[in-house]
């Protein structure tokens, strides 16, 4: 099904289903532990041997030798792979760095080998045996240092320019009445998911299984094949249940590749789990961002002119981190300018992560928003409310196809009793606490991808939803089910649904928030289309046929779906393919965050103590789900504003945090109260469901909202995260 033209009233409308909050289908088995895991596939390949991955302990230079004599006498050792006995390897279309380091090594825990053994504790401890020798060479490891050459980057996701100018920056900045310019830092940030990056791999004929840790099904088979040198058709990926990916697993790793390795060296099967500290070094992890806002207005609070410069690094021929993505969307202003600069550095392998761009680019933003309010001497609700748009900035023609911004502000100000709020900072206590509140925004653009589906009805008039659409703990399952079920008239709890397996149709995948409305969309398609069918198997006509109650009925002539498929089943597939109309309307996602926060007077320690998200983002497909991806998002931005932070060791080149023990994260004492209002919001441009993403918005905007509630509790403005108590006193 194309969908190139706004959608008409369609039966997902009558939300009888879709737009209830019902419970995921899939918690109870992840509670019970029923639900089986990438590494637990103990009943699909009861005879797994275990593989441990070893890393490279120097970010840059060449492995001269390796010694791995005492490894493979050690007890229960089967096989150790190394680039000298891996064969021939191909490198995937999204990996930076090569998944196998040899001879060259370009990060620190680079891959170096895979010990299998009987046991976990046997290749543990024999991969402790392996000795390599380095011909170590000089990195850059100070991204701030290599920010002097900086290089333009190739287009942002292969689409937007590095670069964006409007009207004449300079000269409305240097006219302007009221100026802020201001220098703004993010740390590198880890990904933090629960279930570590796992994989189980089994070879018959030839061909690989993976059950495997992944967002992006369709992608990693492509690059498993391309890595591997064998046809995709040789490759089966399956992935029923991910816990938890934030964008660290959208790519083919080294845990799923080494496990493939292992597996087809020792003639078994071969599970592999990453150990916490080998992830955020040997994985991908969001880059450091260094940002210069320019933001010039008239006295009466309009913004003339807006400048947003940001430099990250990553390894040669890597990816930027957007950070000036939203500043082309977010504000009006007639001159206008951003770039992204990337510098070249030998640490690990920067990628996306929840929000990439827009995330670390709003936590500058939205605190240099605050600034240009408070030198105006104007509440920084009322600045934004000004200064918002309703077409693209950059592109006055192209409208938003909704933008309910202003609308999220209102009514979160009122809610959140922003009246209340002393603009004077340090003025408010409560005991030892001084106490502040914070306004931000959040904008993530709503991406649409071609989605997949196939839908069978049986002759008990139950449904199965067939595609390779992934659930990383953000109700997939549910939505699609609910999906179903709205469409051909069935409660939710005649539809099964089944996920993550490289054999159903190519759906969105989850990343970018668009695995949402894609996916669904995919399953709508594919539902017309067996709305269809079963009409012509009973003879009636599929343009009159109204599907209730389990029953299609037309006229006087009505039946059950399953006297529909008695003789056999019927099975309908289709694709949602979309046209131009993200080239058409700009496709934006909306919220508005208010903190408030308490700090210690004596120690600066920060508590969060209450936070408020209002998020437009079209029709909300699961009001429970939704607000879940909302109120984890909330929970990451408090750990981006005050926690987050791995530390890099410029002399060796690595992350020295790299467990959850040094790198933090919020718990839940952390995290008091939450709140989270979804505005009624339909968007038909964005697809028959006229549903948006909300999984990544919930990030956007939190932690300046966060900094901003700090500075107006005591005064201090922190342009560099995390906000941590050091730097207020
Ligand atoms: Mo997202 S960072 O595209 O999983």
């Amino acid at each position: 099904m194309k969908f190139d033209t706004p959608a008409t009233s369609n039966p997902i409308d009558q939300m009888k289903i879709v737009g209830q909050p019902h419970d995921r289908i899939d918690g109870p088995l992840k509670t019970t532990g029923i639900a089986r895991y990438a590494y637990e596939r103990h009943d699909a390949v009861p005879d797994a041997a275990y593989g441990f991955v070893i890393g490279s302990a120097i970010a840059k230079g060449r492995i001269r030798s390796f010694n791995l004599q005492a490894a493979e006498r050690a007890p229960g050792v089967l096989t150790i792979v190394t680039y000298l006995n891996a064969g021939k390897l191909g490198k995937g279309t999204y990996n930076t760095a090569r998944l196998l380091a040899g001879p060259e090594i370009q990060h620190y825990h680079q891959a170096l080998a895979i010990v299998v053994a009987e046991t976990f504790e046997q290749a543990r401890a024999a991969a402790m045996l392996i000795h390599v020798d380095y011909e170590r060479s000089v990195g850059a490891f100070d991204m701030k240092a290599a920010c002097d050459d900086a290089v333009v980057p190739p287009p942002i996701w292969g689409a937007d320019p590095a670069d964006t100018a409007v009207g004449d920056f300079a000269g409305a900045f240097a006219n302007a009445e009221v100026k802020l310019d201001a220098i703004y830092t993010t740390p590198d940030q880890t990904h933090a998911m629960m279930e570590p990056h796992a994989s189980t791999a089994a070879w018959n004929d030839g061909k690989l299984t993976l059950w495997t840790a992944n967002q992006m099904i369709a992608w990693t088979v492509g690059d498993v094949a391309k890595t591997l040198g064998i046809a995709k058709e040789n490759v089966r990926l399956i992935a029923p249940y991910v816990g938890g990916g934030f964008g660290g697993k959208l790519f083919l790793r080294a845990d799923a590749l080494m496990a493939a390795l292992g597996a087809r060296a020792a003639g078994r099967p071969v599970k592999v789990a990453l150990i916490r500290p080998f992830i955020a070094n040997n994985t991908v992890h969001r880059a450091a961002t260094i940002q210069r806002i320019r933001i010039g207005t008239a006295a009466d609070g309009r913004i003339k002119a807006i400048a947003h410069e940001t430099w990250s690094g990553d390894l040669p021929n890597g990816l930027p981190e957007a950070g000036a993505m939203q500043t082309r969307l977010l504000y009006a202003g007639a001159n206008r300018l951003t770039s992204t600069r990337l510098a070249v550095v030998d640490l690990p392998e920067a990628n996306a992560m929840r929000a990439p761009g827009e995330a670390p680019g709003l936590m500058a933003l939205e605190v240099a928003m605050d600034e240009a309010a408070q030198a105006l001497g104007m509440d920084p609700v009322e600045f934004r409310i000004i200064n918002d748009t309703q077409v693209d900035p950059e592109n006055p023609e192209r409208p938003f196809s909704q933008r309910n911004l202003n609308e999220c502000l209102r009514l979160g100000a009122e809610r959140f009793g922003w009246g209340k709020r002393n603009a004077t900072p340090g003025q408010v206590r409560d005991g030892r606490w001084l106490v502040g509140m914070g306004v931000a925004v959040g904008l993530r653009n709503n991406l649409v991808m071609k989605s997949a589906a196939r839908v069978r009805l049986n002759d008990s008039g139950n449904l199965t939803v067939e595609t390779d659409m992934t659930d990383i703990g953000t109700g997939s399952y549910t939505i699609l089910a609910q999906t179903a079920a709205e469409m051909m008239g069935v409660p939710l709890e005649r539809v099964m649904v089944r996920l993550g397996d490289s054999s159903f149709p190519v759906s969105a995948g989850s990343g970018g928030q668009w695995g949402a409305n894609s996916a669904s969309s995919g399953v709508y398609a594919a539902c017309v289309k067996l709305r269809h069918a079963v009409a012509e198997r009973l003879g009636l006509d599929p343009a009159t046929a109204q599907f209730s109650d389990g029953e299609v009925q037309d006229g006087e002539r009505r039946f059950t779906l399953g006297q529909a498929a008695a003789e056999s089943e019927i099975v309908a597939e289709d694709a949602i393919e979309f046209g131009d109309l993200d080239k058409q309307y700009q496709q934006s996602t909306f919220a508005a965050h208010f903190v408030e926060v308490g700090v210690d007077e004596a120690t600066a320690e920060i508590r969060i103590r209450r936070m408020l998200a209002v998020c437009a983002a079209g029709r909300i497909l699961n009001p429970k789900s939704a607000r879940s991806q909302v109120i984890g998002g909330m929970t990451m931005g408090v750990g981006a504003a005050l926690m987050e932070e791995m530390a890099v060791d410029k002399r060796i080149g690595f992350f020295v945090n790299h467990d959850l023990a040094g790198y933090e994260v919020p718990v839940h004492a952390d995290i008091p109260q939450q709140e989270v209002i979804f505005l009624e919001e339909n968007d038909p441009i964005s697809s028959p469901m006229k549903a948006k993403g909300v999984g990544e918005l919930g990030l956007c905007g939190v932690a300046a909202a966060i900094a901003n509630a700090v500075q107006n509790a005591t005064g201090v403005r922190v342009r560099d995260y995390p906000v941590t108590l050091d730097k207020l006193i």
